[in-house]
């Protein structure tokens, strides 16, 4: 009896499972990839006559693990263009599984998406800016301790060691800041950091990563645009800056206030988020 490498399907294999269901489904050719922060997904809803697929029944999507209320996958034509929309993400602090929180990703990649829009809720970091604006990720430092690429590389997506200098498009960032401008919606730009959550950040650990450069933390997007990166995938990241980090104000930090505050800056995130799938 010959022995099997791995109990289960090579790792392309079950992409290409997801693939072809999703096909079957009518979910063709997206160009861009959407994935939808805490408190954001309701901009799924601006697709018409949307397929939409709970992740539920998506093989090798499947899993009870999407800790907000929605996790759909949305595919239409919205402003133009064929966007496949991911109403829910999978976090890291949910399994501490990176392949799990970079899959949809790696699919959507796979599927052919040639920009990624990825949202955040985020904590604000740098003092010079105020909670409830819009921050345009220009870079990231990953303090997960994890990387969604680790294990054996997957030829068909990327090479093993795949740069990271240019992971944010500066020339989209330029031209998004540019246009929101316009319309009189300023967006900050800095680095964010990713901590694994859930537990939020201690005022220390904010202090740290002050220090090292970052502007923001989150839990989130990291998992996501190292994937996509690797599959020469363009990545605009928006963090919505939904509360000060810890210890900036004399005050606890709730996740329910981060979903609520989402509330107030939903008709820039929209507009910001329709300017950039048109860039
Ligand atoms: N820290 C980490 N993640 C977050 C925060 C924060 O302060 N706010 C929203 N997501």
């Amino acid at each position: 009896m010959s022995m099997r490498k791995y109990s289960g399907k090579e790792p392309i294999e079950r992409i290409w499972d997801t693939i072809g269901y999703l096909h079957e489904q009518g979910v063709s050719e997206p160009e861009i990839g959407i994935v939808l922060g805490t408190g954001l997904n309701d901009y799924a809803d601006r697709i018409k006559d949307p397929i939409v697929l709970p992740y539920n029944s998506i093989p090798n999507m499947e899993s009870g693990w999407v800790s907000e209320h929605r996790g759909e996958l949305v595919f239409g034509e919205y402003l133009g263009k064929r966007v496949i929309v991911m109403a829910g993400r999978f976090h890291y602090y949910e399994s501490r599984n990176m392949d799990k929180a970079a899959y949809p990703t790696r699919v959507m990649a796979a599927l052919g998406i040639k920009r990624l829009i990825l949202t955040n809720a985020a904590g604000c970091v740098n003092t010079d800016f105020s909670m409830g604006h819009l921050m345009l990720l220009s870079d990231h430092i990953n303090l997960s301790g994890d990387n969604p690429l680790i294990g054996r590389n997957i030829d068909e997506l990327g090479p093993r060691f795949p740069d990271m200098t240019y992971t944010y498009s500066k020339e989209l960032r330029e031209k998004l800041k540019k246009q929101a401008a316009a319309e009189g919606i300023e967006l900050y730009e800095g680095v964010y950091a990713m901590f694994s959550g859930p537990s939020f950040e201690t005022p220390a650990e904010i202090r740290f990563a002050r220090a090292i450069g970052a502007d923001a933390v989150g839990m989130s997007t990291v998992p996501e645009a190292i994937v996509a990166n690797h599959a020469g995938v363009e990545i605009i990241g928006i963090s919505f800056l939904s509360n000060m980090a810890a210890g900036v104000l004399d005050q606890p930090i709730s996740g329910d206030e981060v979903a609520e505050a989402s509330l107030a800056i939903k008709d820039d995130f929209t507009r910001v988020v329709d300017l950039a799938i048109q860039l």
